[in-house]
């Protein structure tokens, strides 16, 4: 059920939602709304800092259990840090703190006081549309392939708040755009929980077709025969051991009459990957189905692009395959043509994900895009070297990648970049093709990296590898929605340099 969010400028102690949250920086500076409650309440807010309940962490939470003076049933009280210290890393722990103690609680009706919580450099609304976004993130549940769904949840009310009506002007916006982050991040993390069995590449198609609702999309898919026709013959040697059809999604959003060059976001869109011939061990193989999560990244990301109507051109392209063991699966050894006519020599038939978007990233050079950045769960060793907290970025920009790199920070979506020099390319040489399909143990991020941009060299181009980012593992197994929020950072961070220029 989706979530009701809606602004409101009136004080924190008059406030009637179920539960009001408040932000104290350290334990002595309250935000106005914290002082508004304390004062009502005969300074039990205080008394309860005064008793060290609430932890001197940024984003500890601690719950004011009823008490008289004001309108809400509870308040949830945030530690915000130190108020000099308070900037987007804090933000982002704070919140996200309040929105995982309000998803345990899971009240019906929540106003979020941001009047007072200001970081340099960031607008009121920017903050209001953190808040939307990381709201949303906490209380999304997938229970949709389970037989007893949680019927019980009501239409949850998030309501933004800040202390007066001009500030509460310039959220609604910000509100809207968060919603539609949030619901680009949502279908994201949805199409990559579902299983390889339901989430084909057909299943892939027919999703972003759905987004031609939305003014101003059109949506493309092209079946094999067409891709034979162009020579797409990297990307079906990776279809051709799987019984599901590849295709090569095209969405084109065109929100810019004047006829601007598009930028155009690819994604990776292996809906399961068991490694082909090259087969990978058994343990945790399941999670192989959010190989498909730079596709659902740049699904979400269209909808949201689209939905929110931005007066931007953009080119979503998705390359959907499953890659599997068969008669007529890709050996190693095998050579096959590419697109761009480079021959390719494929040693190790699960480093698919290369395979399949180097055709995808030479067909798109057609629509003459500005700038080009995919996302793809690339590769393995981009988790060892960078863990789960960032994405791998590699770019043939200085620029575009100091825009990614801002982009990530700006939505919590974080991407640090690593090198693509020349030297790395060695690795890829074979003895029989103009490339290999694999570089060897050492730097395999960089050399999966290295072997796109050899199809890559005619525009600006990033390519992100989300292997660590993209799903979470463990008890907490499920798809994360990044890069969405990148994504769509980054689009919005375009439009406001251009109206500046
Ligand atoms: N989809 C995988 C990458 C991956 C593996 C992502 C594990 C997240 C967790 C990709 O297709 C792959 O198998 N890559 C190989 C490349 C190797 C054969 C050069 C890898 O990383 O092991
Ligand atoms: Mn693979
Ligand atoms: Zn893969």
């Amino acid at each position: 059920m989706p979530i009701k969010y809606t602004t409101r400028s009136t004080g924190a102690s008059v406030c009637a939602s179920g539960y009001v949250v408040v932000g104290v920086y350290g334990n002595k500076d309250f935000t106005l709304s914290a002082s508004d409650i304390n004062d009502k309440t005969d300074g039990a807010l205080a008394a309860l800092i005064a008793n060290r309940d609430l932890k001197n962490e940024v984003g500890s939470c601690v719950l004011l259990p009823l008490a008289s003076g004001i309108k809400a049933r509870r308040v949830v009280v945030v530690q915000l840090g130190p108020r000099k210290k308070f900037d987007q890393a804090n933000l982002n722990k704070a919140i996200n703190g309040a929105a995982a103690m309000i998803a345990r609680l899971e009240p019906d009706s929540i106003a979020v006081f941001i009047g007072d919580m200001a970081i340099e450099s960031r607008s009121t609304a920017y903050l209001a549309r953190r808040v939307v976004e990381i709201f949303s993130a906490h209380l999304y549940k997938f229970d949709q392939l389970k037989k007893e769904q949680k019927k019980s949840r009501r239409q949850w009310q998030v309501q933004i708040a800040v202390d007066s009506r001009a500030a509460q002007k310039e959220l609604q916006q910000a509100v809207e755009t968060g919603k539609a982050v949030a619901e680009g991040v949502c279908l994201a993390r949805d199409l990559g929980n579902l299983p390889g069995n339901i989430c084909t590449p057909t299943y892939l198609a027919n999703t972003a077709k759905d987004l031609e609702t939305h003014d101003n999309m059109s949506v493309q898919v092209l079946e094999e025969d067409e891709m034979a026709e162009l020579g797409m013959h990297s990307l079906l040697s990776v279809s051709r051991g799987s019984r599901e059809p590849a295709k090569l999604i095209i969405m084109n959003y065109t929100g810019d009459a004047s006829g601007s060059a598009p930028i155009a976001l690819v994604g990776k869109g292996l809906t399961f990957d068991a490694g082909g011939i090259s087969i990978k061990p058994a343990g945790a193989m399941d999670e192989m189905k959010f190989d498909m999560c730079g596709a659902a990244g740049v699904i979400g990301a269209m909808q949201a692009i689209a939905s929110l109507k931005l007066p931007v051109n953009v080119l979503g392209a998705v390359a959907s395959s499953e890659n599997l063991p068969d008669g007529a699966a890709n050996k190693p050894g095998d050579i096959v043509t590419s697109m761009a006519g480079l021959t390719i020599e494929i040693l190790n038939t699960d480093a698919e994900g290369r395979l399949i978007l180097c055709d995808a990233l030479t067909y798109i050079a057609r629509f003459k895009p500005q700038t080009v950045i995919d996302a793809a769960t690339l590769t393995g060793a981009c988790v060892i070297a960078l863990g789960k907290h960032c994405s791998g970025l590699f770019s043939n920009s200085d620029e575009l990648a100091e825009e990614i790199i801002t982009a990530g920070e700006m939505s919590d979506d974080r991407a640090w970049r690593m090198p693509l020099w020349e030297e790395y390319q060695a690795q890829l040489k074979s003895n029989f093709a103009d490339v290999a399909n694999i570089g060897g143990r050492d730097a395999g991020a960089v050399t999966a990296a290295c072997f796109l941009a050899r199809f890559t060299e005619d525009y600006r181009w990033a390519h992100l590898d989300i292997a660590g980012t993209a799903w979470n593992t463990g008890s907490k197994k499920g798809a994360t929605g990044r890069p969405v929020g990148l994504f769509v950072q980054y689009v919005l961070n375009h439009l406001n340099r251009d109206s500046q220029s």
